[in-house]
């Protein structure tokens, strides 16, 4: 039996049939080899994992060199030094006054976590979320993540939570233009908490740019004035940035765009470049509100991935990895929107650093969205040898997330073929 034939036969079919019908045996940088040989310019990075390139070799010989030492020995003991050390390298990274974090293995978990905090922090219980977001698949996070798509086939979801209109500028669920909204949506928030909650709101969780709903960046003020409606209800920030932290958006996190400080920040994916590993932090003293016995994870903090984190974090700053994904991001949008001008297939271009999204539509006036196309998109591009991923809760989103390292050529590469499969749609 080949891999394909494995887990047709003996794996859920929700992994059974992959996206990209594709075996792949290696990759190195930001290059996918499959099993036949052939090669691939990853644009996606595992879902906006390996942000610093697959096979990084200082990563691999920090996690090596754990792995010869301990693998695992659970949070009951101290695992030295790799844990305690990635613990104080967050303080120092992250933006603000956070400081204590805890470690377990997905987004996911660091979501669940991050809102027991919340709510044993401030005594509240209810949680705020946005439309079109997504924060997992566990049944926690299902219940805060606003996408009928990803719940179907589970409900009913844990109760008190309420969903605030999503910043999606394109689609302005307020039916509005930014400037002259005003940014009405941020302020709406105000009216989710009067209207949908008990006024017992623990937090307000949201991703700073929103990735699995299709790229959606909020305006710059977006987060300054949603901060401080909750701030006066005694609720939390949660910024989940399981997705764009890690230098993926041009800087190590995405919420630094909008000189915001996190109460509690939420991270996973880029973390360790591969490595299982899901974390949260929290400033002082909400960090306190969790004492010994209220929260573990048997796997969480694996000493090889966290070893794995701190050389990855190192990694980011010595190739100055955020700076080339915010210089590679601004000339691949340019480019993009240039293209836009031509095409009419092309609804909105968006995106910060190295997290774009190419919306497409199938006329530009109804905005019908081209989820059929975006689909054919992504088989060409890879018949072409470039992986995309593709999503946004139309299914019309191309996303371009490939690992930070990747070069102007590289990216020249990327947009000529996707240009040209858009053209081939006619
Ligand atoms: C913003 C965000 N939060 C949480 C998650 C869940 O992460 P995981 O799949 O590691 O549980 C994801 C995954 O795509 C995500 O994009």
């Amino acid at each position: 039996m080949n891999t394909q034939q494995q887990y047709a036969e003996y794996m859920l079919p929700v992994a059974a049939k992959t996206v990209e019908p594709i075996a792949v045996a290696s990759a190195k940088g930001r290059t996918i080899t499959d099993t036949t040989g052939k090669e691939y310019l990853d644009c996606f990075s595992g879902i906006s994992v390996v942000n610093a390139g697959h096979g990084h070799p200082k990563i691999l010989a920090a996690a090596h060199a754990q792995m010869d030492k301990l693998v695992h020995c659970c949070s009951y003991v101290y695992q030295a030094p790799a844990v305690g050390e990635l613990a104080q390298k967050l303080a120092e990274v992250t933006p603000g006054a956070l400081k204590k974090s805890f470690f377990g293995n997905s987004g996911a978990e660091a979501i669940e976590g991050a809102m027991r905090l919340a709510k044993q922090a401030t005594g509240h219980r209810e949680i705020v979320a946005l439309g079109y977001s997504f924060h997992g698949r566990t049944l926690g996070t299902l219940s805060v993540t606003g996408n009928m798509a990803r719940k179907k086939n589970n409900g009913p979801y844990m109760g008190g939570v309420a969903f605030g209109p999503t910043p999606y500028c394109y689609r302005c669920p307020l039916k509005l233009e930014h400037p002259t909204c005003g940014l009405a949506c941020a302020h709406a928030l105000k009216d989710t908490i009067k209207q949908q909650t008990s006024g017992d709101v623990a937090a307000f969780l949201a991703e700073p740019v929103l990735g699995e709903g299709g790229i959606l960046v909020p305006p710059g003020d977006y987060f300054r004035i949603a901060t401080s409606i909750f701030h006066e209800h005694g609720a939390l920030f949660i910024a989940d940035e399981v997705q764009s932290g890690f230098g993926r958006t041009g800087k190590l996190f995405a919420i630094e765009h909008y000189g915001v400080e996190p109460d509690i920040l939420a991270m996973a994916k880029g973390i360790a470049n591969g490595f299982p590993l899901g974390a949260f932090i929290a400033r002082e003293p909400v960090s306190e509100a969790m004492q010994p016995g209220d929260h573990l994870s048997t796997f969480g903090g694996n000493p090889i991935s966290c070893a794995a984190a701190v050389a990855n974090i190192e990694v980011l700053k010595e190739e100055r990895l955020s700076e080339n994904a915010a210089a590679r991001g601004d000339e691949l949008l340019a480019r993009l929107r240039a293209f836009q001008e031509k095409s009419p297939k092309v609804g909105d271009v968006r995106g910060k650093g190295l997290m774009i999204g190419i919306e497409l539509v199938r006329d530009r006036k109804t905005k019908e969205p081209a989820d059929k196309e975006a689909k054919e998109i992504r088989v060409r591009l890879r018949e072409a040898g470039v992986l995309v991923g593709v999503g946004g809760v139309f299914g019309n989103v191309v996303r371009l997330q490939p690992p930070l390292s990747i070069t102007a050529a590289e990216c020249d590469r990327a947009a000529t073929e996707l240009e040209r499969a858009i053209e081939a749609l006619g």
